[in-house]
């Protein structure tokens, strides 16, 4: 079957501006992609990997002889029904969707009750992030991943929080419309976040009973932080407390323990029925893609809160867009949307320390032609956890200018800036508005950001998964079009919390087709401690392969594959132990959720609807994953 939802409803356009910095300059862009293709002394490797922008000049990585040393996937190997990995490697599958979130909860059944998903496991796999389960250990190792820890219990036992960004009417409810709201309910319960203790137990990860375990869905109570916190632009006439988080994309974890999930394509959730009046879209809807019928999951026929013509529930649509922060070790926190960090279609938010101990974070807005943003917290996180408040309700939320000549700004997104005092009444206004707000500053429009990651050395890595309209080239997105995507590397002033940068573009996709280190559409990310940047892809492959998973070299550039999904999949987050010895990623709508493409994680019987899952990768000798 066929799903009519597509997965790629992150690539309509609803950009209006012409923030085109550089249209004008198109020669000078070709100029510079000359450079960029054979101006970094790597004219031996097939692809553009440039040396670290920190490290030029001086010291290199830890020592770690090879960095990456273990036996890539082979090309004809990679486009199985089944997953296909390292032969220096080994996986296991844990939490498919619909597994009980704990062994005592209700057993899978498809299509699953509403009651039943709000206890089990969801769909759609996407980020997520492994805390150890001695929090203070968290504390010692953060997202530092330190080794020489490798017999800490954290390492065998902890919180996994996942997102689940997507499920089709098709794969869940196995039709393509919900015909009840008892299935519109499955089909929320089936998105949002799962909370879950897992433990390695003869060496399979598993899940356990736990106090902590919860899961987050589109009807559980939430509430809002920050400067639009109880702005008019989040109430609604019915009065109706805040509720949920949807379509959960890539995550991060904060330096204080807590998981950031982010929402993404929120709009889609959204419909008109115009039963009660006529919906007519505002700017603000049209510049964050809500249409009358969204992207089919037909929500609001049954639930009136994703009815954008009733006219009780206006602005219900203003309550998503956010960046939600949950405590992965107290089941009975409310989960706080912090809107400091802006309303855009999140894909991830990436925390790191930055000078004098502020918290700074990176994200992504996934659209074509949309930016780069990050917030950077008025103070020394500890100090503001200690006066009782979130590093991440003050501070300033920048949005990114790319220059031609490898520069780039970080333009503050507060109503110092006149044209921007003139547009919005109060910085509510604004954060709920904040893509209308980087187009006034006249940020650079991106080729559809995905995730961030920051290398130990401070350099800032971003996927730009592909855009095939691109027409008008800009040095930093510099294809016309960019079927493929590339990644780009930046490193700021000020560790972090200054507002000039220097850019370059680490990787181009379209150069390695045809080669081993054939991939496209690079999406998911993360840079480990040793120089390795892990790169997931989301979207189709050249030569065969389906999604897959490699490891870069960041100062060699050498590439090695070291995994391929399913057919139909996507594979997307990563999430590591301390010591590294194990490390979890997912498999999204394996097959497209089709059982006669694959069975997977089921043996292959061509009857077993096939599960989004978690896989989990150990290396054979026991070492580090990507070594
Ligand atoms: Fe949910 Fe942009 O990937
Ligand atoms: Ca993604
Ligand atoms: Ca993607």
């Amino acid at each position: 079957m066929k799903d009519e939802l597509q997965y790629d409803n992150d690539n309509e356009i609803s950009n209006p501006t012409d923030n085109r910095p550089f249209e004008d300059i198109l020669q000078a862009n070709l100029g510079r992609r000359k450079v960029l293709m054979g101006g970094m002394g790597l004219a031996a490797a097939s692809f553009v990997a440039a040396p670290s922008l920190a490290n030029a000049g001086r010291r290199h990585w830890p020592e770690q002889k090879p960095l990456i040393g273990f036996t890539p996937v082979a090309v004809e190997d990679g486009s199985g029904a089944m997953p296909s990995i390292s032969a220096d490697y080994e996986y296991d599958v844990m939490i498919p969707w619909g597994e009980p979130l704990e062994p005592s909860g209700p057993a899978f059944s498809w299509p699953p009750k509403a009651a039943d998903q709000a206890k089990q496991i969801g769909i759609g796999h996407d980020g997520m992030a492994y805390f150890p389960i001695d929090q203070k250990e968290w504390e010692l190792f953060g997202n530092k991943f330190n080794r020489g820890n490798k017999h800490r219990r954290g390492n065998r036992h902890g919180m996994l929080a996942i997102n689940h960004e997507f499920g089709g009417n098709n794969h869940v409810l196995g039709k393509s419309s919900p015909e009840s709201l008892e299935e519109v309910r499955t089909s929320q319960h089936a998105h949002g976040v799962s909370i879950v203790e897992i433990r390695q137990g003869r060496n399979k990860w598993r899940q356990v009973e736990s106090k902590n375990a919860r899961r987050i869905h589109v009807n559980t109570p939430v509430t809002f932080s920050g400067p639009a916190a109880g702005h008019a632009l989040l109430q609604t006439t019915a009065g109706n407390i805040p509720l949920g988080t949807v379509n959960n994309c890539a995550s991060g974890a904060t330096p204080w323990g807590t998981y950031l999930t982010c929402e993404e394509n929120f709009n889609g959730y959204f419909g008109a029925t115009n039963k009660e009046q006529t919906w007519s879209p505002t700017e603000s809807h049209n510049r964050y893609g809500f249409s009358r019928g969204g992207f089919g999951y037909g929500w609001e026929k049954f639930d009136a809160r994703f009815d954008l013509s009733n006219p009780d529930y206006r602005n219900e649509e203003n309550r998503f867009g956010w960046v939600v922060e949950i405590d992965p070790f107290d089941a009975t926190q409310t989960p706080v949307k912090r809107t400091a960090l802006g309303r855009v279609k999140h894909e991830g938010a990436t925390s790191v320390i930055g000078q004098n101990g502020r918290a700074v974070v990176y994200m992504g807005d996934d659209q074509r032609f949309d930016y780069i943003y990050k917030f950077v917290s008025a103070d020394h996180y500890k100090k503001m956890l200690a006066a009782g408040k979130s590093p991440l309700d003050e501070g300033v939320l920048y949005v990114a200018r790319f220059n031609e000549d490898g520069s780039g700004d970080w333009l503050p997104l507060t109503l110092d800036n006149a044209d921007l005092a003139a547009r919005f009444a109060d910085m509510g206004e604004l954060l709920v508005n904040t893509r209308i707000a980087a187009d006034i500053v006249g940020a650079t429009p991106m080729d559809r950001p995905e995730w961030t990651t920051v290398a130990p050395n401070g350099d800032v890595y971003c996927t730009l998964t592909n855009n095939s309209r691109r027409t008008e080239a800009n040095a930093a997105n510099p294809f016309t079009p960019n079927p493929d995507g590339h990644i780009i590397r930046w490193h700021d002033a000020d560790e972090h919390t200054g507002t000039t940068f220097k850019w370059d573009i680490f990787l181009i996709a379209e150069t390695t087709h045809g080669t081993e280190e054939s991939f496209a559409s690079p999406d998911g990310l993360w840079a480990d401690p040793d120089g390795r940047l892990f790169i997931q892809t989301d979207g189709g492959q050249k030569d065969g392969l389906n999604n897959q998973m490699l490891v870069a070299d960041t100062t060699t550039g050498k590439l090695s594959r070291l995994l391929t999904g399913v057919y139909g999949d996507e594979i997307t987050g990563i999430a590591v132990t301390p010591d590294r010895c194990t490390m979890f990623i997912n498999t999204q709508h394996p097959g497209n959720g089709d059982p006669s493409v694959t069975n997977f994680p089921a043996p292959q019987d061509g009857v077993t609807v096939p599960r989004d899952c978690t896989i989990v990768i150990t290396k054979k000798d026991g070492g580090i994953i990507g070594s």
